[in-house]
């Protein structure tokens, strides 16, 4: 019987690629940068699955070369690269890899923000600099407190759960904003509910958690930057354009806040003239939130996971788009 055919469009950590490659006749995009979109393209004409990742655009025009696509299965938990819409449409389904990167995505989160409260970056671009000619000076880039000020989570979800709990042995009182009631957080952790205006309002620290959306898009605008305490931090490891960056620029140059911690950008990778980046108290990396070794090979196994369920007849365990079995019912293959 014929192997279904798989397009995987990078190198994905063994633990998930070896499974693919003993399962399905299995093409792996080698190069370190991905695939360009024609490409992408001309290999859907015959493939039976796609393993795609977040920098990867899966739309209209891939789904429409591509007759045989049964399945993408995306290594990332965010699948706003996908037109999950247009998929489903076609019978196409949609899985991610959820839950497994929580936690090393909280840990990101807060080394951003333990970076650019207490000046780390900085720290350490003065001492290569050569700036560092006086042994101790009381004032000597000096931060901002971490432990007992206000955490304000945007998006309470998963992850925004996470960082809050880590918010929790930083003796801090934590604030919420999220459109889904969270009453776990507020009985476990004290957190208090409130509107986002309150929460911009109030917390010393904003860390955003929400998936990229319509109604996420530009969600920390000029606006809601005004509204932020001018001695507060902004943090974003969830996706570049739910804060208007240029917005942000311009109330980090003019002290309305106090700095920021980025993990994503507007554009990926960011160009190396984005104005953001001549400023001490922007902290950045490279949409590397969830690239800690153990969670990354999780997340290539769920990728396979995801593939051999749906091959096998099975629901995948991971499927953001459940209504896609009434379009094509599944089937063992
Ligand atoms: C990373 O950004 C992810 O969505 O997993």
């Amino acid at each position: 019987m014929q192997r279904p055919k798989v397009f995987v469009t990078r190198e994905i950590p063994e633990r998930g690629l070896r499974p693919i490659k003993a399962r399905f006749d299995a093409e792996v995009w080698t190069e370190y940068a991905p695939p360009p979109k024609q490409l992408i393209i001309q290999k859907a004409a015959n493939i039976d699955a796609l393993a795609s990742l977040l920098s990867d655009k899966i739309d209209a025009e891939v789904f429409d070369a591509a007759p045989n696509l049964k399945i993408v299965s995306q290594l990332a938990v965010g699948y706003d690269n996908i037109d999950v819409k247009e998929a489903t449409k076609r019978g196409i389904y949609v899985t991610n890899t959820p839950g497994v990167l929580t936690e090393t995505t909280a840990d990101f989160a807060w080394a951003l923000l333990m970076a650019v409260a207490r000046r780390v970056t900085e720290a350490d671009r003065y001492i290569r600099s050569g700036k560092w000619k006086v042994g101790w000076h009381p004032s000597m880039l000096s931060g901002r407190d971490i432990h007992g000020a206000t955490m304000g989570i945007v998006g309470a979800g998963r992850i925004g759960a996470a960082v809050a709990k880590r918010a929790n042995g930083f003796n801090m009182r934590i604030l919420f904003y999220d459109v889904m009631p969270r009453p776990e957080l507020e009985r476990e952790l004290k957190a208090k509910p409130v509107d986002l205006e309150t929460l911009l309002k109030e917390s010393d620290f904003v860390s955003v958690h929400v998936p990229l959306l319509k109604e996420t898009y530009r969600l920390i605008n000029e606006k809601r930057l005004k509204l932020m305490k001018k001695t507060a931090y902004l943090i974003n490891n969830s996706r570049g354009p739910v804060v208007d960056e240029k917005a942000l620029y311009e109330a980090l140059k003019n002290g309305q806040i106090a700095g920021v911690g980025l993990d994503v950008f507007e554009q990926e990778p960011t160009p190396v003239s984005n104005p953001l980046l001549t400023l001490d108290n922007v902290v950045v990396a490279p949409h590397i939130s969830s690239a800690s070794l153990e969670t990354r090979s999780k997340m290539a196994e769920m990728v396979s996971e995801n593939l051999i369920a749906f091959f096998e007849g099975r629901i995948p365990p991971n499927l953001v788009n459940p209504e896609v079995m009434k379009v094509r019912p599944l089937s063992k293959q």
